[in-house]
């Protein structure tokens, strides 16, 4: 620590605040990213129904193919806490454009979450929310089985 206490790194990108603490959670978890071959960071958050908060960020692999989505992560360590049942998602990216989740992410947020809010926000504050079966109509689910 420093003497008087205070961080001795800063990193602006992390202190950015959009007053909404799942989006906030997105942001700071895109930190963590391992995203050493597209250089893309992505951080997503997950809000359980007792108000749980779950985040996770994209982890590549030498061959590519092996690679996790932000949003699944996050998915995955909330069910593996215990945690069934969702009530919104962030994506966060530094993306002019908004970046949504992927096809596989999609269809992972569907069977684990149904139709449920997805906020897309980037690093300049811009979000834009909406519903799960606006970006993935007519999915395949268990209820086919
Ligand atoms: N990626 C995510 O983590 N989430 C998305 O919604 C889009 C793509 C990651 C996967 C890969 O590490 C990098 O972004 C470039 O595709």
């Amino acid at each position: 620590m420093a003497k008087n206490s205070e961080p001795e790194f800063f990193c602006p990108s992390i202190s950015i605040s959009m007053e909404n603490p799942l989006i906030d959670a997105a942001i700071q978890v895109r930190e963590n990213a391992h995203a050493t071959f597209s250089n893309f960071k992505v951080g997503a958050a997950v809000e359980d129904d007792s108000g749980r908060i779950h985040t996770g960020c994209n982890v590549e692999n030498a061959t590519y193919g092996l690679t996790i989505c932000a949003e699944r992560v996050a998915i995955f360590k909330a069910i593996s806490e215990g945690a069934r049942t969702f009530t919104r998602v962030a994506v966060v990216a530094d993306t002019d454009t908004l970046t949504p989740p992927c096809g596989a992410c999609r269809q992972i947020l569907w069977e684990f979450c149904g139709d449920v809010e997805i906020i897309l926000a980037n690093m300049a504050g811009k979000t834009e929310t909406l519903r799960l079966a606006t970006l993935f109509p007519r999915a395949f689910d268990a209820s086919f089985l």
